[in-house]
């Protein structure tokens, strides 16, 4: 029971990595708010957490906007008071396209989602946090952030831009007690690579795993082990770092 006394809020906890950490968490022990735009897909988490003993709750949030993670947080402040472990993962891809080809509205979204909302949670989240440290925050990058693929620029820069934040933030908030870090997985197949390859999907798992050493996809528990690892006591000295979880993809 690494995280018995955490709370936990989990952003895109409906569904791929987000699920596996928010499950993860409560089985070490964790209070667990399951935040996603989809209601229901929060909910179905949450409620398989419950059936299996564990403290879980759902919310709905749209992470791009401040005045819904406003109201998130203020939902949870009734619930709990405040919480000390807060995963930013919720984030949406783009789909591939040249350079140029991409629509303003598309990255508009992307960055909305992948980068402003941590200026949101910044703002509405933090205050909760410093009633509760020792507090970390997680952020879910990617490895397309250190090592980008062509025909993904955008989605690229969003996750590069998240770990540029996670630096500064973990710079700014180490004298407050409050640890910040990022993970950087490669890809995994969850229902956001159906949406970045369409119909092309296999011919794009295809090529992905053809850059990945150790041969496989990343898996939801892979990132969930990561993320427990940076939530607990024993990543105590450690803010500021991107972790990768590539299956040696930057060193291929
Ligand atoms: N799947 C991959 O290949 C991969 C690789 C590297 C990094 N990542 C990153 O991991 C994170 C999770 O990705 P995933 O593959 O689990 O995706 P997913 O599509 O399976 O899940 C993302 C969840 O975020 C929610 N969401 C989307 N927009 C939201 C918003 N505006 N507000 C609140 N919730 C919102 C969705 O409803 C969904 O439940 C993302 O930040 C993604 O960029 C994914």
């Amino acid at each position: 029971m690494r995280l018995s006394q955490t709370r936990a809020v989990i952003t895109g906890a409906g569904s791929g990595y987000g699920a596996a950490i928010a499950q993860r968490f409560a089985a070490q022990g964790a209070r667990v708010a399951c935040i996603d735009l989809q209601l229901p897909a929060a909910q179905a988490v949450a409620q398989q957490l419950q059936a299996a003993g564990c403290d879980a709750m759902a919310v709905q949030c749209d992470v791009a906007r401040s005045d819904s993670v406003q109201a998130m947080t203020e939902q949870i402040a009734q619930a709990w008071g405040g919480f000390s472990v807060l995963v930013n993962n919720a984030g949406v891809s783009q789909r591939p396209a040249r350079l140029g080809k991409t629509p303003e509205a598309e990255i508009d979204h992307l960055l909305a989602v992948n980068l402003k909302s941590l200026h949101h949670m910044a703002v509405h989240a933090l205050p909760l946090m410093r009633q509760c440290k020792p507090a970390c925050v997680i952020n879910i990058a990617s490895v397309t952030g250190l090592r980008p693929r062509p025909g993904m620029t955008w989605y690229n820069a969003s996750k590069a831009a998240v770990i540029s934040v996670t630096q500064s933030m973990a710079a700014e908030l180490a004298p407050e007690g409050i640890r910040v870090n990022a993970i950087a997985p490669t890809a995994a197949h969850t229902p956001m690579l159906q949406a970045m390859f369409g119909d092309r999907l296999q011919e794009g798992i295809d090529r992905v795993l053809a850059t990945i050493p150790l041969g496989r996809l990343c898996q939801g528990a892979d990132v969930a082990a990561a993320a427990l690892y940076l939530a607990s006591a024993d990543a105590e000295f450690v803010t500021g770092i991107v972790l990768p979880v590539d299956g040696g993809r930057l060193v291929a």
